[in-house]
């Protein structure tokens, strides 16, 4: 499973940037407007730090305007990806981008046939919002699998970018369900590896080891 981090916070980046383990980046409109910077700069200098995939976002809704935003935000640097929203005139955007060779990741994707619309339309990432499911009590996991059996059975090679992710315990269920990556905020992406058996584990270990010093 891969690991992308969900922030456009370029000190989170750095963090996780130095971790050696960050596959990508996944930004939206609300996450580059918190850090109160200009777009194409910020996500210019997110690509320099995480040279994996970085997903920008457009903030039309037609397919023009999308397009449009699109043939300038891939611009900014090879590895960016044009992040697009799951509906009708994004599908349209999504089939011109993809002519003209861009890497797109769909967005907003809440059910099945949303993801099967954009894996046959040639999205490179589909990532449905389990955390938001979750929130209205709906089985956002369940998601997961099902877009996994629909695309096995096809042999569709878009991945599965499981995002909204809000605790370790959605990366496991992610992991198990067969989500291809899994998009993280940079506070779950460090409570990844704690556990505090380890913690008390290694500080005996060094206790021990200290009274043979003495
Ligand atoms: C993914 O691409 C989105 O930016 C993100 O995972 C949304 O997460 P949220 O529901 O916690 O805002």
């Amino acid at each position: 499973m891969k690991f992308f981090l969900d922030t456009a916070n370029l000190d989170e980046l750095q963090a996780g940037a130095a971790m050696g383990i960050v596959d990508g980046v996944t930004t939206n409109p609300s996450l580059v407007a918190k850090e109160g910077k200009d777009f194409k700069t910020l996500v210019g200098q997110i690509c320099e730090i995480i040279p994996g995939p970085v997903s920008a976002e457009v903030v039309s809704t037609d397919c023009e305007g999308m397009v449009k935003e699109a043939r300038e935000l891939v611009k900014i640097a090879d590895n960016i990806i044009i992040k697009l929203p799951t509906i009708p005139e994004g599908v349209k955007a999504l089939k011109i981008c993809v002519e003209e060779g861009m890497k797109v990741n769909c967005t907003l994707i809440f059910q099945p046939l949303q993801a099967l619309i954009v894996a046959k339309a040639g999205a490179t990432y589909c990532s449905p919002f389990l955390g938001r499911l979750d929130d209205i009590g709906h089985d956002g996991m369940g998601l997961i699998e099902e877009i996994r059996l629909i695309y096995d059975n096809y042999g569709f090679k878009t991945e599965i970018l499981a995002a909204s992710l809000r605790h370790p315990l959605h990366v496991v269920q992610a992991a198990k369900a067969g989500a291809d990556i899994g998009t993280m905020p940079f506070k779950v992406f460090g409570q990844m590896l704690n556990h505090p058996l380890t913690d008390i584990g290694l500080e005996r270990f060094l206790a021990d080891f200290k009274k043979l010093q003495s």
